[in-house]
């Protein structure tokens, strides 16, 4: 695994988007693998910028995102497809026929994560954006996830729906399921570049480099990926240093 450490979360945000850029410059038609939270924000702003003042042009791009919260679609602003959209593909000349995210209120679950599974390996990534959990968890992959799942629904964790209620009004208000791109789904993309920053994340990223490669610690399946690079700032870095 590639490490980049970088001294705040504007620089990891600079170094995460000079990477995304290099893929986009060298295919126009590129997949993007997306991901939610607060960590990419930085990264989508580079872009839009980017596009606003260079032109960059992502007409012919296609996206996939990692997860989606069960019962939630654009009409909810907490709901992930909406989030991509505010935050990203409203500022970029992306058609949104290119965009794919599961969807939170299909009436059949199952038949869901298999359309999603099928259409990951047609759309198989340039490069997947990853974020982390704060224990371990990438998309919305928890601990004790196979390595070998695809698209599926998860019951949240505690730790996770308590880091994720900052996001909503009430921690009640927080799903308690969710849909979610598989380990091998992730695993397959071409590049991965996976992001970090501030000390809750000093755990999880020990597991993701240095942890033993263990379902325990989803993140860690990443140490077997031929082309993974992590950029995270110094204090999500303090216990690989
Ligand atoms: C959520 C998302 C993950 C994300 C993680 C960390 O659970 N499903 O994809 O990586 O939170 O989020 P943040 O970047 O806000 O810390």
């Amino acid at each position: 695994m590639k490490i980049i450490i970088t001294k705040d979360y504007e620089e990891m945000s600079k170094e995460a988007f000079k990477i995304v850029k290099d893929v986009i410059s060298s295919n126009s038609e590129a997949v993007l693998g997306l991901a939610t939270g607060s960590t990419p924000l930085g990264l989508y702003q580079n872009m839009i910028k980017d596009h606003k003042e260079n032109g960059t042009s992502y007409k012919k791009i296609k996206t996939v995102n990692l997860d989606e919260y069960a019962g939630l679609d654009y009409s909810s602003d907490q709901s992930y497809v909406y989030f991509m959209r505010h935050n990203l593909f409203d500022h970029i000349d992306i058609d949104l026929a290119n965009t794919n995210i599961e969807d939170g209120k299909a009436a059949d679950r199952i038949k869901e994560c298999e359309r999603y599974t099928k259409l990951l390996d047609i759309l198989k990534q340039d490069i997947q954006v990853l974020g982390i959990g704060s224990n371990g968890h990438i998309a919305f992959n928890e601990p004790g996830t196979p390595f070998g799942s695809d698209t599926h629904i998860v019951d949240l964790t505690e730790s996770t729906i308590k880091d994720n209620s900052r996001l909503f009004e009430r921690i009640e208000d927080v799903p308690r399921q969710a849909f979610t791109m598989g380990l091998k789904n992730i695993m397959h993309a071409k590049k991965i570049l996976i992001l970090a920053n501030g000390k809750n994340k000093a755990n999880a990223v020990y597991g993701l480099v240095k942890g033993e490669v263990s379902e325990a610690c989803p993140a860690s399946v990443l140490q077997l990926h031929p082309d993974c690079t992590l950029v995270c700032d110094i204090e999500a870095a303090e216990l690989i240093k």
